[in-house]
């Protein structure tokens, strides 16, 4: 998969594409990325790249001309490839969007600086994307971002095992809970039945712990899936013995501000 990448500070992604699961799929050429310096394309001595906003105001906006003559380039490199302004206004990137994008040839990225581009620029664009609701200097760790949720979805990224199919969001539920060595630590022991070998039990608990910790952490996911007769059930037992456990009155009588507990 190709990522062409416009921007006006390149080196930012130095140290992103040669660190881990990027470096490898970088090397194995299973992306290919390409950053392209808006500068370049900028004319004049001093590669001016942003100008005042007409009809005054406070910040910049960037220009017209290098950002055009960045995506020509762009578009004769990577013909096919899909072409995306990173913007905070864009439409929320998400982990079904990432599915999306990794079915794609190819993705361009616009990095949008100061206050955003020039709006005779949108009729190059095919895509708008934001990777959450906060305001970034700059679009590049936006790019950053997708490049990296989308890169561990492609085939052999995460080095011949599956797991990518069992993160969490796959099916709007988070990942249940990890233990590794040692079997105690600081007095805190791991669950015996992850150590049973006994692998219905352990799928039965895995299942429970990505359930509870989605109601607990993220219950707005829950509303986004069916939930199975069995999954109910499972629920509806953690929720009475959280009940009972908090219980104001259970601990302390019906006045819980006495309570020394
Ligand atoms: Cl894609 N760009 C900027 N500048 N800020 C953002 C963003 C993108 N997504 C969230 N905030």
């Amino acid at each position: 998969m190709d990522f062409c990448i416009l921007t006006i500070f390149p080196g930012m992604f130095d140290s992103f594409l040669t660190h881990g699961i990027i470096r490898r799929a970088l090397e194995e050429s299973i992306i290919r990325v390409d950053p392209i310096d808006i500068r370049d394309f900028s004319k004049g001595k001093h590669r001016i790249t942003d100008d005042r906003p007409y009809g005054g105001g406070s910040g910049m906006v960037m220009k017209p001309e290098p950002l055009a003559g960045a995506l020509r380039e762009a578009k004769r490199r990577f013909p096919k490839a899909r072409k995306v302004l990173l913007t905070p206004q864009g439409r929320p990137f998400t982990q079904p969007v990432a599915r999306d994008l990794a079915a794609l040839n190819g993705l361009i990225f616009i990095c949008g600086r100061y206050e955003g581009v020039d709006e005779r620029i949108y009729k190059y664009i095919d895509d708008e994307l934001s990777i959450g609701d906060y305001v970034l200097t700059g679009g590049e760790l936006a790019a950053m971002v997708i490049i990296d949720a989308v890169t561990r979805l492609l085939p052999g990224a995460l080095g011949g095992e599956d797991s990518a199919d069992k993160d969490s969001f796959k099916d709007h539920l988070l990942e249940h809970a990890h233990y590794t060595r040692p079997p105690v630590f600081e007095d805190e022991n791991v669950p015996e039945v992850l150590l049973s070998g006994h692998h219905g039990r352990i799928e039965e608990w895995r299942r429970q712990s990505s359930l509870v910790r989605t109601l607990l952490k993220r219950p707005d996911l829950l509303h986004k899936r069916e939930l199975s007769n069995q999954d109910k059930e499972i629920l509806k037992g953690w929720c009475k013995s959280i009940e009972q456990l908090i219980s104001a009155e259970d601990l302390c009588g019906a006045d819980s501000s006495s309570c020394k507990k």
